[in-house]
């Protein structure tokens, strides 16, 4: 009785919406602590306190971190809800999402978990944004239909903020098609293909057709398709596959119809597409017509040339001191005294020859004349970093030609380093880097450079040791590794900063500028790379402190969200600190296969929106380091990376970066001048609809209008145009 008072009580207080095929609550019973006890029904949880389902427990005045947490739902789960459906074999019980991990009980009976909780095998894992969809048999899951039926559920929180949060809890009975999901696999290498995976997650009986078609995004054809009868079952998904032309731009679109019901359900995927044409077969140069040295430091210069191997490298003029390696064209050697030296390098292979007329320029402050081009571990392996992850990197940048387009620094980032420095303070490695030395001078000897990473701080962010007290002995170490760039990030230094009493400028510049003095007495160049995301302006005294770069912004991720807030919000206004030397760094490339861990997936930006990452990072002057595995790199991801006129923007030697000279509704323009006297302009759609555009509106039409990603000069009826939402046309005026 007293029960059912409870359950009357509960239903008027929290309005349970009953539809034809569903039951939802967004309110329960809540009581901190673990007591697998409290999964039983009989539990007496009237002194529990009523907590909100939909939004996380922190904002409902309970901070638990790191600890559990019950829910308890009483419910009535009516049989009319089973009438109407098309199949009436499962319920599904749709929790809400659990920050971080959850275990379900109906009446007892643990029906569903997500993530793994501190206790279990696998130890703990974070499912914070997972839907939960936990499926019970209609017959013999342990309902009670018509009755009181008990849902409790267990919630450990690893990180703030906690608890269940989203959507409240719904009880439906599911249709033959709402277990299916479709999943798409672009394979943009060969000849390019999609495969599209149709999965059951219930064990509801399903057989219909899937109808997949392909339409040219420029013409609206239809360029492709097929259609084919399909019965997926639970755990065992069907799959087709269809070939796309890969110079195309495409989208795909796949339909399934359960052909007893008629419900269909389907998904979109715009296709990879490649706009760079392919470089010719002859040589061709595709760096930058300069470099700059510091007096008496090593010159490592691999020249960025395209073109069928093998490849002969030759020097007029070259000045004594200096070696060109015929074989590969790798510069080496050593300049004591200030000044330009400038000579002619030939390249030439069975097909054809090619000339640069180069300058090597001989300065105190000629380190990152033109912004760093290369790979750092971050994005793709995180800590799961290795010396044979960078060295299967640094292969394949070399076999799959990245290096002809000027791509050289290869840098670790954090999760080298060794529980414990040397007895005598210098920094040791740990398991996973044998020789650092042994590393540095395989990089080199392939006309690579080597980078490194450390904090001003005790701890990096991912909690190896930092350089604090031991930065000239890091620098020293760094030196003996051949090291050719270090990325100083700020992080575990936010613990002394805490300390300092006066949290002026002075405060952020110093650490910075400690290791600036050790770096630049060490006999080598060292690119500095400053990591403190964007604090005290870092772009008013990054090269002060003789910076080569720093990052304005916190760390990006492939999202739409991250890249536009990065990219175009916190870049505005930003030009006028870069110069040859010292660059804005809006963060690393997510182009590729990337994942922040040894689990890799394909970018989560669409193409359209990698054609606007790589645009944008090209304008911005920005260090252009690749932050996926080059191993695993597709044809799509290559064609992005390797435009030489595309990269010959971000290498322009007038060094000026890129402003927003209008933003009319979403159409956004960005434009830099070149030292050619030509001007690189974006023009960038960051809407969500496509949108007609006339580029004459932003471009007098009596110029030359270059087309850089297709490489082709525009006719006058090419400017009118469509630009998809998020992406972009790149232009070069002159
Ligand atoms: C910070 C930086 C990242 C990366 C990680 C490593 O988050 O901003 O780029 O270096 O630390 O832990």
């Amino acid at each position: 009785m007293m029960k059912r008072n409870f359950l009357l009580v509960l239903v008027t207080l929290v309005g349970i919406c009953a539809e034809a095929q569903n039951v939802s609550i967004s309110k329960a019973r809540f009581q901190k602590g673990d007591d697998l006890s409290w999964a039983k029904p009989e539990t007496n949880d009237a002194s529990w306190k009523e907590i909100d389902m939909t939004k996380n427990w922190d904002d409902q005045g309970y901070a638990i971190n790191k600890a559990y947490a019950w829910y308890r739902v009483h419910l009535t789960i009516p049989s009319s809800l089973l009438k109407g459906a098309d199949q009436q074999k499962i319920v599904v019980f749709n929790l809400p999402k659990a920050d971080d991990t959850d275990e379900c009980y109906l009446n007892g009976k643990l029906i569903g978990k997500t993530g793994s909780m501190p206790g279990d095998k696998a130890g703990y894992r974070s499912a914070w944004s997972t839907p939960r969809n936990y499926p019970v048999d209609a017959k013999t899951g342990g309902i009670r239909w018509d009755a009181d039926n008990v849902i409790a559920i267990r919630v450990y929180n690893g990180g703030e903020p906690g608890g269940l949060f989203d959507n409240p809890l719904t009880v439906r009975v599911p249709n033959a098609a709402e277990g299916l999901s479709l999943r798409f696999t672009d394979v943009n290498e060969g000849q390019a293909h999609c495969d599209i995976e149709l999965s059951n997650a219930y064990p509801l009986t399903t057989s219909g057709t899937l109808a997949v078609s392909i339409t040219d995004r420029d013409t609206g054809k239809k360029v492709g398709s097929l259609t084919k009868k399909l019965s997926p079952k639970q755990g065992k998904p069907v799959s087709v596959s269809i070939p796309y032309d890969k110079k195309k731009v495409c989208l795909l679109e796949a339909t399934y119809t359960d052909s007893k019901s008629g419900v269909t359900i389907s998904k979109r995927l715009p296709l990879k597409y490649i706009l760079t044409p392919p470089a010719p077969a002859t040589p061709r140069f595709n760096g930058a017509p300069l470099f700059g040295v510091r007096p008496g430091s090593p010159v490592i210069y691999r020249f960025p040339v395209s073109g069928e191997r093998p490849m002969k490298f030759t020097a007029a003029n070259l000045p004594a001191g200096l070696k060109l390696s015929e074989s590969d064209g790798v510069l080496s050697g050593k300049i004591d005294k200030a000044g330009d030296l400038t000579f002619t390098v030939t390249a030439e292979n069975a097909k054809g020859k090619a000339s640069q007329e180069f300058t090597l320029k001989v300065g105190d402050r000629m380190i990152g004349l033109t912004p760093p081009m290369g790979w750092n571990s971050w994005n793709c392996w995180a800590l799961s970093v290795s010396q044979e992850k960078v060295m299967s990197s640094a292969q394949a940048l070399l076999d799959k030609g990245l290096a002809d387009y000027g791509y050289c620094y290869m840098n670790i980032d954090d999760g080298w380093e060794a529980e414990q420095r040397n007895p005598d303070g210098t920094i040791a490695v740990n398991e996973k880097f044998p020789s650092m030395k042994a590393l540095g001078d395989w990089l080199h000897e392939r006309g690579l450079k080597f980078g490194i990473y450390s904090s001003p701080g005790d701890y990096t962010c991912g909690g190896y040791l930092g350089s604090i007290d031991h930065e000239l002995q890091d620098a020293e170490s760094y030196n003996s590794w051949g090291v050719d760039y270090l990325k100083y990030d700020w992080c575990g230094y936010g613990r002394a900063h805490a300390k300092e009493r006066d949290k002026g400028v002075a405060s952020y510049v110093r650490p910075y500028l400690l290791m600036q003095k050790y770096l630049r007495e060490q006999p080598r160049d060292i690119f500095y790379s400053l990591c403190q995301y964007g604090m005290a302006k870092v772009w008013e005294w990054g090269r002060f402190v003789d910076a080569n770069s720093w990052r304005t912004t916190g760390d990006i991720y492939d999202a739409w969200v991250s890249m536009y807030d990065i990219g175009f919000k916190r870049q505005a206004g930003l030009a006028p600190y870069a110069a040859p030397g010292h660059w804005n760094d809006p963060d690393m490339l997510i182009v590729g296969k990337v994942g922040w861990s040894s689990n890799l997936r394909d970018s989560r930006l669409t193409p359209d929106e990698q054609y606007t990452h790589i645009t944008l990072w090209t304008l911005l002057a920005s260090n252009m380091l690749i932050g996926c595995d080059i191993a695993q790199m597709d044809d799509f991801t290559i064609g992005l990376l390797c435009n030489n006129e595309v990269n010959a923007i971000n290498q322009d030697i007038l060094g000026k970066q890129a402003d927003r000279v209008s933003k009319v509704g979403d159409i956004e323009v960005w434009s830099r001048p070149l030292a050619d006297g030509g001007t690189a302009i974006g023009i960038f759609n960051v809407g969500d609809e496509d949108k007609q555009v006339n580029i004459a509106d932003y471009v007098s039409k009596n110029f030359t209008i270059r087309d850089l990603w297709r490489q082709k000069n525009l006719s006058a009826d090419e400017l009118n145009c469509t630009i998809p939402t998020h992406g972009c046309k790149y232009l070069k005026v002159k």
